[in-house]
């Protein structure tokens, strides 16, 4: 009988590849089988990471996990796309799944996780996560002493924002794209506006700070985030 596969998911931070931990770097340079994800047909910003690192004889798995689907939808898509790395865990074979930023923290190797890892030993690692990146990118301590820290997805109707944002210290609004307009919006509405410090592909060659009001809601790109810093200053 095969000894089955073992599924690992490692973090490999927010996009500078010297952010990977040396744990990651072990891991995925041992690996018979490396699989990373991309949510078009255009390349894996994951690979891109990872590239100076592959010593070039691996199995290469590319997945597709298409963004903004109804999750009915998207069950049957993942479920699918999932596959061929089940298919090399059935084989026998180690199989890296790398996952942009950290693995649990939003990212895409849950989805992998959820459908695998009762049935194969899974190892998770934690990664850099753009949380802790982008304010350190920005230059801006961001929590303080007992302040509350609130995560906001942008997708989230404008009244959820607002309800959240009036309770908290500090905040990091996310998955911003299309939605760019309706936070800057409320952010001038609480009157955060000031406060409020914009990233685009923290970390990475093309990584931009740009003022609020300067950024150009049509090119707000999927890898950028608000940050909101506390107002503390111990
Ligand atoms: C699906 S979540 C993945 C989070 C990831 N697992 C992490 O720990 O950073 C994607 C969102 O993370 C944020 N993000 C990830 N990497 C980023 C980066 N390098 N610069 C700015 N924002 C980033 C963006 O808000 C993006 O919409």
């Amino acid at each position: 009988m095969t000894t089955k596969g073992r599924l690992y998911g490692i973090g490999i931070g927010p996009g500078d590849p010297e952010l990977l931990t040396l744990k990651a770097l072990r891991l995925l340079q041992a690996a018979p089988v490396v699989a990373y994800q991309s949510a078009t047909d255009k390349e894996s910003i994951a690979r891109k990471i990872i590239a100076p690192y592959l010593p070039g004889n691996q199995i290469e798995v590319l997945y597709h996990l298409p963004r903004a689907l109804e999750p009915e939808q998207a069950k049957s898509i993942y479920d699918k796309e999932i596959e061929p790395i089940a298919a090399h865990l059935a084989a026998g074979r180690d199989v890296v799944v790398v996952c942009e930023g950290d693995p649990f923290f939003y990212g895409s190797f849950m989805y992998v996780f959820t459908r695998l890892s009762e049935e194969y030993e899974t190892e998770v690692v934690p990664g850099v996560s753009s949380l802790m990146a982008c304010p350190v990118a920005l230059g801006v301590p961001f929590t303080y002493y007992n302040d509350i820290l609130t995560v906001l997805p942008a997708p989230l109707p404008a009244e959820e924002l607002i309800t959240q944002l009036l309770t908290t210290d500090a905040a990091a609004i996310m998955k911003l794209g299309r939605h760019f307009t309706k936070v800057r919006d409320i952010l001038h509405q609480l009157g955060l506006a000031s406060r409020a410090l914009y990233i685009e592909r923290a970390t990475m060659a093309q990584q931009r700070i740009v003022p609020l009001d300067e950024v150009d809601p049509a090119e707000v790109p999927y890898f950028a985030m608000i940050v909101i810093p506390s107002k503390s200053r111990l």
